[in-house]
Order: structure tokens, then sequence, then C-alpha cells
């Protein structure tokens, strides 16, 4: 018997050196320790044996159940072991490779010109004010003083939702608004930037929805002075440090006076080029003194205050600044376009 189990200890250590995986060592492990296994057998018959042979046979088959055990227990960590190495190999993240440029977006040109106005003109403590792109005839026109023969309150021009709302044609609307909803009817300064709406066929220079910033200053003693020393700094800051402003007479019929006003071109400086079609000028907004009648629609005494307001064309401005010659780009969001607006790569 003694033989015997000498003969299991060789088998078993000979039968585990192949084997590769935890299936299979449970497998070996059953056939020399399991119930049907001849050490089991042995272990069985051990009831016959002289008390001598047992001591003898028990200690051996002691021995050799420890040796099992401890070859099992050896084999299953080493089984482990070089499972957590193969994952850990081939989890393995090589941090010295290159990583794949992700494409960020970048900001919209129409965005940067926006912020760079609102910049310009926080500085000089005006509010920021938001309006809604759906208003009423009322404000978009009307209390504007547009006559309702005007041809901007033609259903051809803009897009009426109902008899009495439309798409806002102009930011214009946000001047009654923001005097309607100044209860104490103090002086204020504020910018609207927002989108507008017009019934226009989409090309190169149009587009149905664009948009605008609204300036208006409503105080004591406002003359066009002021008026004028804000839209040439205005110009300054968005087209170089050199350019000089002129006012042309106009009409608009919330203003009065009215002028349309140019900047001198940056890309000749007044001497004539394609750009400016020869004029040295380029316009670049609407503006004038608040109309009396604006004023008093908008419960502002036209005796004690005064004030002026100008609408200026977000996308025309982006335009000439970056020299874009199609409207459409600005629109189409094509990030070859617009790439070259990343400040990141500027
Ligand atoms: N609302 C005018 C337009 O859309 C622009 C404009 C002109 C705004 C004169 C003004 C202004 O505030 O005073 O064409």
């Amino acid at each position: 018997m003694k033989e015997k189990l000498e003969q299991i200890k060789v088998d078993a250590e000979e039968e585990i050196k192949n084997v590769k995986d935890e299936n299979a060592l449970n497998n070996v492990k059953s056939k020399y320790m399991g119930k049907k296994s001849a050490f089991n057998e042995i272990m069985a018959s051990m009831g016959s044996l002289s008390p001598e042979e047992k001591r003898e046979v028990g200690s051996k088959s002691n021995e050799v159940r420890s040796f099992l055990q401890e070859l099992f227990e050896n084999k299953l960590t080493e089984i482990k072991n070089e499972e957590l190495n193969k994952k850990l190999e081939s989890d393995k993240i090589d941090i010295t490779l290159p990583s794949k440029k992700r494409k960020s977006g970048t900001k919209h040109p129409l965005n940067i010109v926006r912020e760079e106005i609102e910049d310009l003109f926080i500085s000089m403590g005006y509010d920021v004010v938001d309006g809604p792109e759906i208003d009423t005839d009322a404000n978009c026109f009307e209390l504007l003083n547009l006559p309702p023969s005007h041809p901007a309150r033609d259903a051809q021009d803009s897009f009426y939702i109902t008899e009495e709302m439309l798409l806002r044609p102009h930011t214009s609307a946000m001047q009654v608004r923001s005097m309607l909803a100044n209860t104490e009817k103090k002086p204020f300064k504020l910018i609207c930037p927002g989108k507008t709406y017009r019934r226009d066929d989409d090309d190169a220079t149009h587009s149905h929805q664009f948009s605008q910033v609204e300036g208006l200053v409503v105080g004591e003693d406002i003359s066009l002075s002021d008026l004028k020393g804000t839209l040439e700094l205005f110009a300054k800051k968005m087209f170089g440090k050199d350019r000089e402003i002129r006012f042309r007479a106009s009409y608009f019929p919330f203003t009065e006076p009215s002028y349309e006003v140019d900047v001198s071109c940056f890309n000749c400086n007044k001497k004539g080029c394609s750009m400016c079609k020869g004029t040295g000028w380029i316009e670049i907004l609407g503006c004038g003194m608040v109309h009396p009648t604006v004023l008093e629609n908008c419960g502002f005494d036209h005796t004690k205050y005064q004030g002026f307001a100008f609408g200026v064309g977000i996308e025309r401005v982006t335009m000439l600044k970056y020299g874009i010659t199609n409207l459409k780009l600005l629109y189409q969001n094509d990030y070859r376009f617009l790439k070259n607006f990343d400040r990141k790569e500027m």
C-alpha cells in the first residue's frame, strides 16, 4: 500500500505538469483525491489492516494528502497568476503613443463679432438685453412710428403669424419693449443683439434670417455728438483704430434726424477700391435721434428726454471684417470654413 501511495504522488505530479487551466486542474484533482480515486480506496480499506500497518499506512497517506493538497494549491496559484498576467498584457496602455487629435468646435464668426460688440458696449456701461423673436405689430411697427402704409408692414415683407403677431423684422422692436418696461422712466443705455427675419430670397447678400444689434440710449441732454462719438468708437473697435466715420442723411420713421453711417474703407484707406466700390467709404449701419413720437408712445416725456438709437447688421460687420463675400457661408456650418475662426489656430 505504501508503494501504491508513493506511486500516486509520482503520477499526480507528472500529470499536473501538463494542466493549463482551472477546469483541467479540477478534473485531475478529483481523479487523485475525489471519492473514486485510488487514494480514497486505500483510505477506505484501512479498516482491514493490523494496527501496526494502520499506523504506517496512515502516516504515509497523511504525507501523500498534504503533498497532493500543496501540489494542487500551488498549481492553482500558478494558473491564476498566468491568467492575470495575460489580462494585464492585453489591457496594457502605451501612454507614450500620440493621442488621436479630436476636432473640437470653434466659436462661430457671428458669435465672435456679437461678443466683441457686447464687450465694447458693456465697457461703456450699457446693459445687454434679450427679447422675443416673435413680437407684436405694435412693437415692431406701430409704436415705432411706422405708418400703416410703410412697405415693411406689408405681409409680403415680414413673416406674419397672425394679423397681430410676426417674426420681428428688426431688433428695433426692443426699443419699444425696453422703454415700456422702464416703469420709472429713468435714463438708460442698452444694446439688444438678436435674430431678425424678413421675407427675402436667400442669396450671397440676403438671408430670410439674419441678426442685428440694436442700441438705445435715453436720458437728459443726449445729443447727436454723443451718438457720433459712440459710433466712432464702435467703428474703430470693429475695423481698426485708424477708421473714420461719416454720417449721411437718411430716413427712418423712428428717428429724427436719421442717418446712415459709413466707415472709411479699411481695404484702401479711402483711395477707392473694389470693396468700397471706388468711393472710399463702406456703409455699416442706420441710426438717429429717437423720434419724439416714439418717446411719447413709450411713456417718455420728450420735452425732458432725448435719445439716440442705432441698428447694425452682425452679418454685414462680420463679412466686412473677415472679407467674407458670400453670406451663405455663415449659415452652412462647414467645418472647413469655421475652423478659420478657431482662435487657437489663428
Ligand atoms: N431697424 C433698422 C433696420 O432694420 C435699422 C435702424 C435704423 C435701427 C435706425 C435704428 C435706427 O435704431 O435708429 O433697417
